[in-house]
Order: C-alpha cells, then structure tokens, then sequence
C-alpha cells in the first residue's frame, strides 16, 4: 500500500465531468479553460489538453508547464495583477493566446516590451464589474474594492490607451467575480454588465472584439460529494446561453478550475493516535495543514469517511493534523463509526485547491499522488 498521506485522483469522475462540460457547450462559440492554480497534477493536465480545453495560467511557471502538458500556447490565457517583466517577455515569445490585463500600468508595460520585441502582445481588460458573488470574503473578487481587474470608471482611458498602443492587439474582455459560487444570480448581473462594455469598445473605439472571458467560480457540493460529484453544467452554461447573446465572430470563454477537478480527488490518511481528552475525542491523522490549508485558510468544510472501520457504533471526533499549530484542524465535532489507531480516513473534495496548495511547513513531506483510471 502507498504511504499515507496520499491524494487519490479517480479519472473516472474526472472524464466523466469532461464529458458533461462538452455536451454542454457543443453548438456554442464556447471555449473552456482549466484554471491550472487549482491543481497542478501532470495526468490530469494531459487529460484536458487533450480533450480540447484551454489553460488558465497565472505565472509564467504555470505557462510553461501548462506547454509541457499538451496546451497549446494559443490556447493560454495568462491571468494576474503582478506579472513581471520578465514573465510578460516569456510569455509574449512564447506566442500566449490572451494576456488578461489587470490594470492600466500593466497595460503600459506589456505595450513597451512587446515594442522592444518587435511583437505585438494579444491582451483582454480584466475588468472589474462590481459584483457580489456572496461567497468567502477571501474568494470573493469582483468588488470595486478588490485588489483584482480595472475599475469600471477607467473603461473610457484605459480603451482610448489600447486603441492607440501599436503593439497591442486588443481582443476583449475579461471578467472573474469569484469562486464557490452556487447561486446563477451574480452570474446573470455579470451577463448584463458586458454588454455595454463591449458595446462602447466596439460603437465608440472602433475595437474588433472577438473574445469575453467570464472567468470561472461555478461551486460544488461539499456536503454530498460522493452522492452528488459533477457539479450542475447544464444549468450553468444555460445562464450564458439565455442572458448572454453575443455576435458569432466572439468566442465565449470560461476559466473553470474548482468545479471540474475538486470531486475527483480524495486525500487519503491514517489514523496515528486516538486521543481521549475530558470533553472530546481527537482523531490524529497522518496527513497537516501541509497537505490541505483549506480548513485552516477558509474554515472550509470537507467531509471525511473513515474507510476502514465496521463499526455500526458512532462517536463524536474532532479530525487534526500533527503540525503544531491549533488552526491545524481538518474537522470539529463530527460523527464517525468508533475509529481506531490505524484506521484510513478519507477527506472528500480535495481535487482543487489540496495539493497545489501545499506546503512544506514543519518540514514536512508532499503527500504521494495515485490514481484510480
Ligand atoms: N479565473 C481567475 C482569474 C481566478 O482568479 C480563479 C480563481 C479562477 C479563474 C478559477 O476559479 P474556480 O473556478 O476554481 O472557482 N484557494 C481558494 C480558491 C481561490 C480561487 C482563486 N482564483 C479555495 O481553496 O477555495
């Protein structure tokens, strides 16, 4: 058996949400991106690239890696509020599809290397559209008061600016308004926020738009991942179909990251010591925060299955990691069958944001990756 702690990534469940993405936006000028920041995996890159998806990147670490695993540079969308120049230069000799813009001094610059270059940059205004998506404040990033995206008042500065940079190919819009997000409200108010932006750029700058970008933020359902692993597509890519009409030379574009890789991954771990205290009972686990911020970072719920006990008899547990930190704690309070010194639990819904954002706090080791195909 592997060495605990281990992410489990069933390909399964991961081609089978694929599939449902595709079916969905077949017939539509849709393209969708993987956002690559919520997990990193090799096999799992490959599997969309070549499935025909695009690459959501945010540093030039990711660019590259994102061409090592099969996306074309076209098909690289280059997302950030802090690229560097040299990031910028690597990115425009690498040929990328779109660089999302996020503010006028980015603008300015990309303009001048392209021109040292002799190149012209590919750019999309990431624009901030002052939308509540109603999630974590941490992940909530359409508000005006967002480090995120160019303010709505500096749309008319910031089009005359591109219009007159020659090397600067201005394609579009770009637009992200958060994550875990599971109501299609602040999907709809988005919807209706573009089309005036594209119609200015188009009416009053004579701009050719050929590219919006509605970013990603589709949520799942932690509550029930194993009942309920492939997120609602259908009535998401819907929402665009019906409040998003859009001329045929523009291509939709969508930066999914969370919705299509958090339910195929499971973090497993091993029971090391069952404690007993006055008022409670804590189950330690071989896997940290190390391995899996999200309950520290955002007090995020996943749920956990001991995998291995019979029991029929339930107790009250709290679930924590061995790093020396209180915040170090995966679960509070929760009922599992009487759990035991050596017993596997599995912490659900990790596929996104688990292993890409682990550390190695403590001096801890990455936890080893298998698959289920
Ligand atoms: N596009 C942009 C510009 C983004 O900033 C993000 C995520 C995405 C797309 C993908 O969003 P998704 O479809 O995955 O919601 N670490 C946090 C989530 C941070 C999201 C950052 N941006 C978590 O564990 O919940």
């Amino acid at each position: 058996m592997t060495q605990t702690p281990y992410y489990l990534y069933d390909l399964r469940i991961l081609n089978d949400t694929i599939q449902v993405i595709k079916e969905n936006i077949s017939g539509c000028n849709y393209k969708v991106h993987y956002a690559i920041k919520a997990n990193f995996e090799p096999r799992i890159l490959q599997l969309l690239a070549s499935n025909g998806f695009g690459a959501d990147c945010v540093s030039i670490g990711e660019v590259r890696h994102a061409i090592k695993c099969g996306f074309a540079p076209e098909n690289i969308a280059y997302a950030g509020v802090g690229k560097t120049d040299e990031e910028i230069a690597e990115a425009i000799d690498l040929n990328i599809g779109c660089f999302n813009v996020e503010s006028v001094e980015e603008l300015d610059i990309i303009n001048e290397i392209a021109q040292d270059r002799n190149a012209v940059a590919n750019v999309a205004l990431r624009i901030n559209p002052n939308i509540d998506a109603h999630t974590h404040h941490y992940i909530t990033t359409g508000l005006a008061e967002n480090k995120f995206g160019i303010s709505l008042h500096l749309l008319d500065d910031v089009l005359s600016m591109v219009k007159s940079s020659m090397n600067l190919n201005m394609r579009g819009f770009h637009f992200h308004i958060g994550s875990q997000i599971l109501t299609m409200e602040p999907y709809v108010l988005l919807c209706e926020r573009i089309k005036p932006i594209m119609d200015k750029a188009v009416n009053d700058y004579g701009l050719n738009i050929d590219y919006i970008n509605v970013g990603g933020g589709l949520g799942i359902d932690y509550e029930n991942p194993v009942e309920n692993p492939i997120p609602d597509f259908k009535n998401y890519f819907d929402t665009f179909k019906k409040h998003l009409q859009l001329p045929e030379s523009v291509t939709l574009h969508f930066e999914l990251g969370r919705s299509i890789v958090a339910q195929c991954g499971t973090l497993i771990t091993k029971v090391i010591y069952v404690k007993h205290c006055e008022s409670k009972q804590i189950v330690i686990v071989d896997a940290g925060m190390n391995n899996l911020i999200r309950p520290a970072l955002y007090q995020a719920y996943h749920r956990i299955d001991n995998i291995s006990s019979k029991s029929a008899e339930k107790e009250t547990y709290d679930v924590v990691g061995p790093i020396c930190e209180s915040a170090d704690t995966f679960a509070e309070n929760i009922t599992l069958p009487v759990t035991k010194r050596g017993d596997i639990l599995a912490i659900r819904s990790v596929g996104a944001y688990g292993q890409s954002m682990s550390s190695h706090y403590n001096m801890r080791q990455d936890a080893e990756t298998q698959f289920i195909s």
